[in-house]
């Protein structure tokens, strides 16, 4: 799929690689700054815990999870604290910086992390062998996607995912507010960007950060791709302190079930 030789999937896929070597840039100092940052730990390990909380279990077997756009591995710290030690978890990244940071961790045996973009996901799931996850993690990175692959993206989220099992999006949405746009905006360049200069960090790609945020799809418009998909019972929640109203989490079931 994103690797098509069509004029248009050439700028896309160039996009693509932009934007994973400034994650690599940003790798080394990626956690450092989400330290800094109060609530991304605790957000990442509720909508986590949400996930799992929801996921059918099948007797005996280990959960199967996705963390999409996984990075350093914080989002796989958080999905591996909430399914069990014995889950099988596939983090999947385009930025080879940000998995060495991931892979340089302790994991438990069922872990692994594969440099793919979400684009090919369904290429990633034949070749590594998950079929039917019970559930699919993925924070901070649909934005990350261009708008016009998103709606392809969700999909191929619901195909990996088994029917019954649920998906969690997690990510910033100030689209169509006022107030969180502001907030938004004074947080990303009186806050982060300078942070990010203070600790050597790669300060474009926090300028991206807020660009596409701001750009980010409203919560109406990752509602309908979601519902375009196919998914139900469609859950928001967001966050607290200075997040509350930016940063959202979204809950969404694959409808059917299992044969026994
Ligand atoms: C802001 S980081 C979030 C990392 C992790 N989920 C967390 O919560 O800490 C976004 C990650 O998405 C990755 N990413 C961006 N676009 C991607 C794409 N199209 N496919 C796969 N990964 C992508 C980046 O390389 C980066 O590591």
């Amino acid at each position: 799929m994103f690797r098509k030789r069509t004029a248009v999937a050439d700028s896309v896929e160039a996009r693509g690689a932009r934007l994973a070597d400034e994650f690599d840039r940003a790798a080394d100092r990626y956690d450092l700054l989400t330290r800094l940052n109060p609530g991304y730990h605790d957000a990442l390990r509720t909508a986590a815990r949400a996930l799992v909380s929801l996921l059918p279990r099948r007797p005996d077997e280990p959960l199967v999870l996705w963390d999409l756009g996984c990075g350093s591995g914080l989002s796989t710290r958080a999905v591996v604290d909430a399914a069990g030690a014995d889950a099988r978890v596939l983090g999947l990244d385009a930025s080879a910086g940000m998995l060495s940071r991931a892979r340089a961790k302790s994991w438990p045996a069922g872990v692994r992390f594969v440099q793919a973009f979400a684009q090919s996901l369904p290429d990633v799931a034949r070749e590594h062998g998950v079929r039917d996850a019970d559930g699919a993690f993925a924070a901070y990175l649909l934005r990350n996607v261009p708008a016009e692959q998103r709606d392809d993206v969700v999909a191929a989220i619901r195909d990996q995912v088994r029917p019954g099992g649920w998906v969690a999006l997690q990510d910033y949405h100030v689209k169509d507010r006022r107030v969180a746009t502001a907030v938004w905006t004074v947080v990303c360049w009186g806050v982060v960007m300078p942070l990010s200069v203070v600790v050597r960090g790669n300060p474009s790609i926090y300028r991206y950060l807020w660009r596409s945020v701001v750009d980010n799809d409203s919560t109406t418009q990752l509602r309908a791709r979601l519902e375009r998909a196919g998914f139900t019972d469609i859950r928001w929640r967001t966050a607290t302190g200075w997040q509350r109203g930016i940063l959202h989490t979204v809950l969404a079931r694959r409808p059917g079930t299992e044969p026994a």
